[in-house]
C-alpha cells in the first residue's frame, strides 16, 4: 500500500464541508464504555460523512441519534436503558428522529432490543458500520432496520476515522478487533467477535494521517495487542510497536490493553529502547488468587504474573503498571479476596480499574457456576480494594515528589482555568499552571505536591 497523506481532507476539513451543506440531516453520537468505542464513534461518523451526513454536538438538533454501547457489565447496560427512557422525550417532540443503538449491547442483545425498546430504529453490531447509510434509509422509510453480523475480516483498515476532540492531542488507533480469548466472565468475545488484525502499512498511514493533523501521541488499541498477528507471523505486536515508533521521534506511543500470557519480554525490549515509547503498561490481573484465576480461564497463575512484573521492573525501571480487578467472582472465599490484596501489595500498582464481578448472560462463568457472593460482601470487598489501591497510589505519587517530568500538555484543568493538565510518560495525570505553554506542548514539570490520584507541580523551562 502506497503511503499518502491527505492534506485536503483532515478530520476538521471534512467536518467543516458537512457543516456546510446546510441540508445534511445531523448525527447526535453518544459513546459508553472503552476507548475502542470511542474509535468506532469516530469510524461510524466517517462512514456517515461520506454519505452526507453533518455531525452536531447538540442532541436536540439531531435528525438522528446514536448510541455507541457497553455490555461488559449490567450495570452499563442499565445506564443505556435509562438513557433510552429520557431520549423518549425527545422523540415525542420531533417523530421524524432516527434512533440507533450501536456496539456490543446491540450485538448482545439483537432482535430482542428492537422488541423491547419501541423508541430504536436501528440496531447494529460493531462490524455492521458500513452498512449505516443503508439501515438509515431503512429506518427513514419506516421499518426496523437490524444488522448483527460478525466478521471474521472487518478491519475497517482503509476507513479514515473523523476525530472530533477539540485538543487534538491523543488520537486512539485500533490494531485488532474481537477477543479470542473466551474468559469465562467476558461478554466480550460474544459481541466483537473473533480476533483479527489490521494491516501494518494501513495502520502506519493512519498515523502519519494524525501526525500531519498535529497530534502528539498515538493510542494503539485491542482487547489483545500482544496477540496482533499480521499476515501469519510477518509482523508481531513489538515489530508492529517499533516500527510506529520509528516514524517520528516527537510523537509518543501509547497501547492497551496487554494480556499477561501473552506478554513478551521482546515487547518489553522495545519499550526500552524508543523514548517515544511510553514507561507505562496496562496488565489486567483480575485476581491475585489461583483458584480464581483457574476458574476465569485466564490460563495463567499470580506466580506467572508476577514473573511478568518482574521482567517489566528488570528491563524497564521505573516503569508505571496498572491493572483490572474483577472482586467476588463465582465461589470468592475469604483467603482468595485476601490473595488478591496481598498480590496488590506485592505489585504495587500505581493505579487500577476495580470492578464487583457482574454475571453476564451465555458466558462460560454464567453457564457453569453460580454468582453466589451476596451483595453486600462483595461490596466490602470492593471497597477493601478500592481503598488499597488508593494507599498505593498515593504511597507512588508521593515517590515523585521532586522529580522532574516531561509532560505532554493535553487540556484545559478542569478545577481551573488557570491551569493545564497532561501526562508524563508514565501515564500519571500532571496538573501546573499554565505559564506560556500551549496545548500539545511537550514542558517539564517539577512535581511539588501530589494526591492519589494526580501530581501537582510547576514549569520549570
Ligand atoms: N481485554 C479487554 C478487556 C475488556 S473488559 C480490554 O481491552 O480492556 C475490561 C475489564 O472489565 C476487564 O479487564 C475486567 O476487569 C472487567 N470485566 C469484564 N467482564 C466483567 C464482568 N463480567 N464483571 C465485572 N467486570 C468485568
Ligand atoms: Fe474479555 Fe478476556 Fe478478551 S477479559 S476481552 S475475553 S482477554
Amino acid at each position: 500500500m502506497e503511503f499518502k497523506v491527505d492534506k485536503y481532507k483532515t478530520s476538521k476539513q471534512r467536518l467543516d464541508l458537512a457543516d456546510k451543506n446546510l441540508n445534511a440531516p445531523k448525527i447526535y453520537i453518544e459513546t459508553y464504555g472503552c476507548q475502542m468505542n470511542v474509535a468506532d464513534s469516530e469510524i461510524v461518523m466517517s462512514v456517515m460523512i461520506d454519505e452526507g451526513y453533518a455531525i452536531t454536538d447538540e442532541v436536540n438538533n439531531a435528525d438522528i441519534i446514536f448510541i455507541n454501547t457497553c455490555a461488559v457489565r449490567e450495570n452499563a447496560e442499565k445506564r443505556i436503558r435509562n438513557r433510552l427512557v429520557a431520549l423518549n422525550v425527545l422523540k415525542k417532540k420531533k417523530q421524524s428522529l432516527i434512533i440507533g443503538l450501536l456496539g456490543c449491547m446491540a450485538e448482545r442483545l439483537k432482535e430482542k432490543l428492537i422488541k423491547e425498546e419501541q423508541i430504536l430504529d436501528i440496531v447494529a453490531g460493531p462490524d455492521s458500520y458500513r452498512s449505516l447509510p443503508g439501515l438509515v434509509k431503512q429506518a427513514e422509510s419506516g421499518s426496523k432496520a437490524i444488522n448483527v453480523l460478525l466478521s471474521r475480516e472487518e478491519t475497517y483498515a482503509e476507513i479514515s476515522p473523523v476525530r472530533k476532540d477539540k485538543n487534538n492531542v491523543s488520537a486512539f488507533i485500533s490494531i485488532t478487533r474481537g477477543c479470542d480469548n473466551m474468559c469465562a466472565f467476558c461478554v466480550v468475545p460474544f459481541t466483537r467477535g473473533r480476533e483479527r488484525s489490521r494491516a501494518p502499512e494501513s495502520i502506519l498511514n493512519e498515523v502519519r494521517q494524525v501526525i500531519y493533523e498535529g497530534y502528539k501521541e498515538v493510542i494503539l488499541l485491542g482487547q489483545n495487542v500482544d496477540k496482533y498477528n499480521w499476515n501469519k507471523g510477518e509482523v508481531n505486536f513489538s515489530q508492529l510497536l517499533k516500527m510506529t515508533a520509528d516514524l517520528d521521534s516527537n510523537i509518543r506511543i501509547r497501547f492497551t490493553t496487554s494480556y499477561p500470557q501473552d506478554f513478551t519480554d521482546e515487547v518489553i525490549q522495545i519499550m526500552s529502547e524508543y523514548k517515544n515509547i511510553c514507561k507505562y503498561i496496562h496488565l489486567p490481573v483480575q485476581s491475585g488468587s489461583n483458584d480464581m484465576l483457574k476458574k476465569m480461564k485466564r490460563g495463567y497463575t499470580r506466580e506467572w504474573y508476577l514473573n511478568r512484573i518482574k521482567a517489566i521492573r528488570r528491563i524497564i525501571p521505573g516503569c508505571s503498571v496498572s491493572t483490572d480487578m474483577i472482586s467476588s467472582y463465582c465461589g470468592e472465599t475469604e483467603k482468595d479476596h485476601q490473595d488478591t490484596l496481598t498480590l496488590m501489595e506485592e505489585v504495587k500498582f500505581d493505579f487500577a480499574y476495580m470492578f464487583k464481578y457482574s454475571e453476564r448472560p451465555n458466558t462460560y462463568a454464567a453457564r457453569n457456576y453460580e454468582d453466589d457472593i451476596d451483595e453486600e460482601t462483595k461490596k466490602r470487598r470492593l471497597n477493601e480494594i478500592i481503598s488499597l489501591q488508593q494507599k498505593l497510589s498515593l504511597e507512588s505519587n508521593q515517590k515523585d515528589i521532586g522529580k522532574i517530568f516531561e509532560v505532554l500538555v493535553e487540556g484545559i484543568s478542569k478545577k481551573s482555568e488557570e491551569q493545564y493538565f497532561g501526562r508524563n510518560t508514565q501515564h500519571k495525570v500532571v496538573v501546573f499552571s499554565r505559564e506560556d505553554a500551549k496545548i500539545g506542548d511537550y514542558v517539564d514539570v517539577e512535581i511539588n505536591t501530589c494526591t492519589s490520584a494526580t501530581l501537582l507541580g510547576k514549569i520549570i523551562n
